[in-house]
């Protein structure tokens, strides 16, 4: 199939509408659209990836309305969707029958997310109907911050790409548990536990490895480029002209590339796309600078320490 690309949201709706695949920005990273009531679109963007169908997906809705069509809002997940939605945050919620099944790869729940991305929402009140959304990259790989990383993970499998600006975030939102009455968080992102214990002060992170099992995507090796990834502090940078070098600090001289980020935020936001432009360059390792362990640095240092699994 021929991707087509495209600035214009009436395309991407009317592909989506269509039955087709349309991957489109959201704040986060970008996410590979499909309807989710319609198996075989859904189907696709399974096949497109190479997900394990084991892995459940995310619906993206435009408002509180759509997320009641899908799911049962729970007291916390009404709590947490006032107070953080639209934005880069997902809630699990018992799921209500009508999706593809594949969506929730046989789960009596279903993650729900509102994006913030003026685009994203205009698309998704457009076609008024529940849309799956994972990140749009071939499975396993740094989800896409860019249309053009879409482009070199999914040209000519998908239908079409619409092409908005980089994403302001750089890393996937943070997912809750609230089918639950002590909401857990399954997947740090930028939504950080202090803000959700803000409103929900029973809120904790998943720490079992069983309890992740839950969040199925969470087992499989991702995030991850071609070159080796070590997570590594100042003091034990290592340079060598072969390999790359991102973190808060300046490294010492040596490394062929460089990537000194400005704070914690800006880290997330460039994370993925230092990781593909290594790839694109052959570099053969990359030393990420480790962060602490709270607030933004537990989500960056999540997919550090996932992109560095071997
Ligand atoms: O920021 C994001 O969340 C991006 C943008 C495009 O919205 N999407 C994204 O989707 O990262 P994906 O499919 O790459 O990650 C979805 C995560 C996976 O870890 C999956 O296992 C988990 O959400 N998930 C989906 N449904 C679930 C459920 N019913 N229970 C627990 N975890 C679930
Ligand atoms: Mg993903």
């Amino acid at each position: 199939m021929t991707t087509t690309l495209t600035r214009d949201p009436a395309e991407a709706v009317s592909v989506l509408e269509g039955g087709g695949t349309c991957a489109f920005p959201t704040e986060t990273v970008y996410g590979l659209g499909a309807l989710a009531r319609n198996p075989a679109a859904v189907k696709a963007v399974f096949e497109a990836k190479g997900r394990p169908s084991d892995n459940p997906l995310i619906v993206h809705v435009a408002d509180l309305e759509g997320v009641e069509n899908v799911a049962e809002i729970t007291n916390v997940g009404r709590r947490l969707l006032e107070a953080f939605a639209p934005g880069p945050l997902t809630v699990v919620l018992p799921a209500r029958p009508g999706l593809a099944p594949a969506v929730t790869a046989g789960l009596d729940t279903v993650a729900v997310r509102i994006p913030a991305l003026e685009v994203a929402l205009e698309v998704l009140r457009r076609v008024a109907a529940p849309v799956v959304a994972p990140s749009a990259n071939r499975s396993g790989r740094p989800s896409p911050t860019t249309w053009e990383a879409v482009l070199g993970d999914l040209d000519g499998r998908i239908d079409a790409i619409l092409q908005g600006p980089p994403t302001h975030v750089g890393i996937e939102s943070t997912v809750v548990d609230a089918s639950i009455a002590a909401p857990v968080v399954l997947r740090p992102g930028s939504v950080t536990l202090d803000q959700i214990r803000s409103v929900c002060p029973d809120a904790r992170m998943s720490g079992l490895e069983a309890e992740r099992g839950k969040s199925p995507g969470t087992r499989h090796r991702h995030y991850a480029p071609r070159a080796l990834v070590t997570v590594v502090a100042l003091k034990d940078a290592r340079p060598d002209i072969e390999a790359a070098w991102i973190g808060l600090s300046a490294p010492p001289a040596g490394y062929g590339s460089v990537t000194v980020c400005s704070d914690l935020e800006d880290y997330a936001r460039r994370l993925y796309d230092t990781f593909r432009r290594a790839d694109a360059d052959g570099v053969a390792r990359i030393e990420a600078e480790r962060v602490e362990d709270e607030g933004l640095g537990t989500a960056l240092s999540d997919r550090l320490r996932r992109a560095a699994a071997r």
